[in-house]
């Protein structure tokens, strides 16, 4: 009771400063309150958690300093049905815009439904919707980053450590024996970059032999007990395990250190991503390489759109492809210059 009246106290106090401010100086600038909501496919997934850290950070610190931007974040725990619950009750709530994550990217009609008949725009970031759904409604966009790219570089990474070094093809066979872990299935960063990193490897002359694949859907565990599973079937003849994402290039490094093999019969690990702990695996050598998933300039974008939604101005000052999408680039890390993405923290 006695909390609650010097909460109401409080408040009153509160309510009577910033009437005095917004009376005593004319040129005080008024300050415009927005909110936002966020809404990401599963709480668990690392990356997306790091991009959510960078995209709070945004909107804490807006480039215009007359706006307070509150965020509202829910994850949606693998579940579509979750995420558009959550969707209405972010729309319920008040938000000025929308940032969703789909757990599903080729079910977005529900969300779209709801946010059109309440004229809440919506930004779509790391899980692309397919261009039909795209195209539902005009305020409807996308952050993410170039798939094929982050393929066609991790690819170049392994070129450049195969050609610097003989000792990779174990066996001498001239060939490397490699495996492949894969994110989820449908995602179309799983697709993309499991192709297009063969792809640029066979281009550039290495020849190769595809001895598995797993599916580990981003996830650490579940990659280590894939890579259990394919070391069973073919010992230590892998010499280059391509992993989608920075947690299963982990899970697998796991896998061989459970086993206790020594390390001069590990293979190459290559990740995508540059999470902490990717960029700290590639300091210490667990990992040879990775390649950045720049959460800082998606998290930059997207704040960019939301505020220009909101507040009315700038929309026609930001690049888009295609009106709609926006896509980084990704970049190579490599040890020697692991310390230039480990420093952006
Ligand atoms: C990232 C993964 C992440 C996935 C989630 C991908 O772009 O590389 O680490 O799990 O997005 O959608
Ligand atoms: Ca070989």
């Amino acid at each position: 009771m006695k909390v609650r009246r010097m909460l109401a106290a409080g408040m009153i106090f509160c309510t009577c400063i910033h009437g005095l401010c917004a009376c005593g100086s004319q040129s005080e600038k008024r300050t415009d309150k927005f909110l936002v909501g966020v809404t990401f496919y599963d709480q668990s997934d690392t990356y997306l958690n790091q991009l959510i850290d960078c995209l709070e950070e945004q909107f804490q610190n807006p480039e215009r300093k007359d706006l307070e931007i509150t965020m509202m974040v829910r994850g949606a725990a693998g579940s579509q049905q979750i995420q558009d619950d959550q969707v209405k009750e972010l729309i319920d709530s008040g938000c000025n815009v929308l940032c969703v994550n789909l757990v599903d990217r080729a079910d977005p009609s529900e969300i779209i439904d709801y946010a059109r008949e309440n004229d809440v725009p919506i930004i779509f970031f790391n899980r692309e919707p397919v261009a039909e759904d795209m195209q539902q409604w005009e305020k409807l966009y996308y952050v993410g980053a170039n798939a094929e790219q982050s393929g066609v570089l991790q690819g170049e990474l392994a070129v450049d450590l195969i050609r610097g070094n003989g000792q990779i093809d174990r066996n001498g066979d001239g060939k490397i024996q490699y495996v492949v872990l894969e994110g989820e299935p449908g995602h179309q960063d799983t697709i993309i970059r499991t192709e297009s990193a063969v792809n640029t490897l066979k281009k550039n002359g290495i020849e190769l032999e595809k001895l598995s694949y797993g599916i580990a859907n981003w996830n650490r565990a579940q990659a280590q007990n894939r890579m259990l599973q394919m070391i069973s079937q073919h010992q230590n003849q892998i010499e280059l395990v391509l992993a989608n994402n920075d947690n299963m290039a982990l899970g697998a490094v796991d896998a061989y250190e459970k086993l206790n093999y020594t390390e001069s019969v590990f293979p190459v690990f290559l990740g995508i991503d540059g999470t902490d702990i990717g960029l700290e695996a590639v300091m210490d050598s667990r990992l040879s390489g990775t390649v950045y998933n720049d959460k800082e300039g998606q998290s930059e974008a997207i704040a960019k759109i939301a505020v220009a939604l909101m507040t009315n101005d700038g929309m026609e000052k930001i690049k888009f492809e295609n009106k709609k999408y926006i896509y980084l680039p990704y970049y190579k890390v490599r040890k020697d210059n692991v310390n230039e993405f480990y420093k952006k923290k």
